[in-house]
């Protein structure tokens, strides 16, 4: 059985973005076994392991898709990804130098953090990505004039 199913309530007006989405509550999926079990660090790492790379490719694409939108607070969403990037960044290297890895920890923040982030935050871009604004001049460039 499923701990969390991915559900159309929670579409953010993307199908790449909802299968990203899908694939986030997968590892959730995988992980919820792993809770109190023995011997199955290699899994948990595995989890660890897709999920790192994962997320990366996953902030990357929702932060393109709402800038072409026109969503005007994604520099905020942008700095929650890099906050959740780190954490999971740092899990990764902590397990790379020898450190434990608890799959009741791991659960929690993807549960608590990348979860609790799709059904809130992700939600908010959904009505600009259904219905693009137009793109304002000059609003995606740096002060030096370079786009973001
Ligand atoms: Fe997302
Ligand atoms: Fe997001």
């Amino acid at each position: 059985m499923q701990f969390i199913e991915w559900s159309p309530k929670m579409s953010v007006g993307s199908d790449v973005l909802d299968g990203h989405h899908r694939m986030i509550i997968d590892c959730l999926n995988r992980l919820h076994p792993l809770i109190g079990a023995e011997g199955r660090d290699e899994e948990i790492h595995a989890v660890l392991a897709s999920l790192e790379e994962f997320v990366l490719i996953h902030f990357s694409e929702e932060e393109l898709c709402m800038k072409k939108a026109g969503y005007p607070d994604w520099r905020e969403h942008k700095e929650q990804h890099d906050r959740m990037y780190d954490v999971v960044f740092g899990l990764k290297s902590d397990v790379e130098h020898g450190r434990a890895l608890d799959a009741k920890a791991l659960f929690d923040i993807i549960y608590n953090w990348l979860i609790q982030h799709i059904l809130g935050e992700d939600r908010k871009y959904e009505s600009y990505l259904r219905n693009p604004a137009p793109e304002p001049e000059g609003l995606w460039t740096r002060s030096n004039g370079r786009p973001y």
